[in-house]
């Protein structure tokens, strides 16, 4: 079935997100990638995009006053495959932009289920990080590898020992120093590649202006070649110790274990001085994996779910089969604000798109035109002729699709893997006029639909409460509530603080015991449960010490944290 012409296309993508804490430098890499990669000629274009975006859309201007980036987008540039003849095209990448902020969560979270690979920044003088450890555990449901990038080599760090202690006592990962570092802060004198055994010499940038790209390196025959003596100076000795520690302490690198997200090669450089940049990218495009095979659920269970415990059928969708498949894994609403338009960003599976083409919306079950499709580049968005497995396109749409959605060339199917999470804060809406009651079920339907903010339903007296991972998501719903749907709605405390998705846990033996058991917990807990915007039965619990115990009162219902989108 894999068709050659595919197989080619799909080997040269690759498909990746930044994973870090807020300053680590995600946004400086970003520029750096996008200039070694040739997608833009001077750095600050990125925060000059972000600018240049704001002015498009209201509500966005809540992230150019808050500095930050509320909603996700796609960049695409080219790197040669190190090694490869110059006679070969350089390999696609797509780099999937993460909102960084501490406040914004689920977006962020989501991004994550559409990439092969992770892209880990750490700032090295404070190691792990609390918003990257959460961003590495949802890496962690789909085993997606993960390469480590030790940023800010020119300010005082920790001790790059530690820091591999750091990542694997806090991760679960195994570090591989693809690259050592010599010195730091002040006295930084550069990284030593321990692949192909080159010195590079650090020479400080001023990172605003100068975007030279640094030289190859210096070859030498290994560590203990006396060129590095004249080279290193004092520096010397301490590199060649923590080399043999080094060869003592980690693992050989071992490809099977790091793209089932066990192993990480680690890079060290300071992104703000385009040191270590190329090193990175030249690592990424030889070991990140190319768009990966991904399983769906076939047939009317796409659909409709069978009841738990029957068995689900189900195919390993081929990148490089003729079928055109693709899910969409975020919406972004109102890019223009006059046509209420809103951008479904779709992961390509399999297959190929072609301009103008057709596909079969499976929830739907009916045709849609993907006419107007769009692809990212770094500075602007262009009309797409063709895009391949791992590729995103955006399509413009209103409101027909929402996330999860699955498209093809016709076949029934649902890709599995895109999940909800659980919400950490939770607000009851309330209206500030009765008569629009209706416009804000019709809002917050929709807001929930695209993924902005979970809603509540909730059993007893039908109230709305709204879920959302980041404070921020808040704010940016009560305004899109105002200028979208004319509802001015304000927020009460609720003394809800976690969610879980609630299902019975069935046995066939013991089937009627766990129906009468779900009933029970139902009853007994009403005040505690609601539907979701898909229908889905959801507790919410004042705390984790109270959910403790109501999952300890009622063994057989199942408990989630995340939940896929039916
Ligand atoms: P983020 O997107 O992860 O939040 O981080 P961002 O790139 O905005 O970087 C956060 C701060 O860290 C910025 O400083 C940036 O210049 C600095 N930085 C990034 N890489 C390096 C590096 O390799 N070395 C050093 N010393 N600093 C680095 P800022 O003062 O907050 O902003 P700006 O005024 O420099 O733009």
């Amino acid at each position: 079935m894999a068709n050659p012409e595919l197989g080619t296309m799909v080997a040269r993508r690759r498909t990746f997100a930044i994973v870090s804490h807020p300053d680590a430098g995600k946004t400086t890499l970003t520029e750096k990638l996008l200039f070694f990669g040739g997608a833009i000629q001077t750095v600050g274009a990125v925060r000059a995009r972000r600018a240049s975006r704001h002015a498009v859309s209201d509500w966005m201007q809540m992230e150019q006053e808050r500095g930050i980036s509320v909603t996700t987008s796609v960049m695409t540039f080219q790197f040669p495959m190190p090694g490869a003849p110059a006679s070969d095209p350089p390999i696609d990448i797509n780099l999937l932009d993460t909102p960084g902020h501490a406040d914004f969560g689920e977006d962020t979270y989501r991004v994550l289920t559409a990439v092969d690979c992770a892209l880990m920044v750490i700032d090295g003088a404070k190691g792990v990080e609390s918003r990257t450890q959460k961003l590495i555990e949802i890496c962690r449901l789909r085993d997606t590898p993960v390469i480590t990038f030790i940023n800010k080599l020119d300010r005082e760090c920790l001790d790059p020992l530690e820091l591999l202690d750091d990542v694997e006592s806090k991760l679960g990962i195994t570090c591989v120093p693809m690259t050592w570092p010599i010195g730091m802060g002040k006295g930084f004198r550069g990284v030593y590649d321990l692949v192909n055994n080159r010195l590079h010499l650090f020479r400080a940038l001023d990172g605003t202006k100068d975007t030279e790209a640094p030289a190859d390196g210096i070859a030498v025959s290994g560590v203990g070649d006396p060129q590095l003596d004249a080279l290193l100076g004092d520096h010397v000795d301490q590199f060649r110790a923590d080399i043999e520690l080094l060869e003592g302490a980690a693992p050989a690198y071992d490809h099977e274990a790091f793209l089932a997200g066990k192993q990480s090669p680690l890079l060290f450089g300071s992104a703000m001085n385009n040191f270590g940049v190329r090193e990175l990218l030249q690592t990424y495009v030889r070991l990140a994996p190319p768009p990966q095979n991904r399983s769906a659920v076939t047939g009317s269970a796409a659909n409709n779910p069978p009841p738990p415990g029957e068995p689900v059928p189900s195919r390993e969708v081929e990148t490089t089969e003729d079928h055109f498949t693709g899910f969409v894994f975020k919406i972004q609403a109102n890019m223009d604000p006059k046509h209420r338009d809103r951008m479904a960003f779709l992961r390509i599976c399999s297959g190929r798109f072609d301009r103008g083409m057709k596909a079969y919306h499976c929830r739907l079950q009916r045709e849609v035109n993907l006419g107007n499709a769009t692809m990212f580049f770094a500075k602007n968005r262009e009309i797409v002729e063709n895009a391949y497995a791992g590729d995103i396109i955006g399509i413009p749409n209103h409101g027909i699709l929402k996330i999860g959605d699955t498209l093809t060339d016709g076949e029934l199917l649902r890709f599995t893997g895109i999940p909800s999470f659980a919400p950490e804060i939770f607000r009851r809406v309330q209206l500030k006029s009765p008569l629009k009651a209706k416009a804000l079920a019709k809002g917050l339907g929709q807001l929930a639909e695209e993924g902005a903010i979970q809603v509540f339903k909730m059993i007893l007296g039908g109230e709305f409460i709204v879920g959302v991972v980041g404070q921020l998501q808040l704010e940016v719903m009560k305004h899109r509530l105002l200028a979208e749907y004319s509802v001015d709605a304000d927020y009460e405390a609720v003394d809800f603080s976690t969610a879980r998705w609630v299902t019975a846990l069935t046995e066939d033996r013991r089937k009627e015991d766990v129906r009468k058991n779900m009933e029970k917990f139902r009853r007994r807990n009403e005040a505690n449960l609601g539907h979701d915007a898909h229908g889905d039965l959801a507790h919410l619990a004042p705390n984790k010490w109270n959910l403790a115990k109501v999952e300890e009162r009622f063994p057989d219902v199942r408990f989630q944290a995340t939940r896929e989108h039916t």
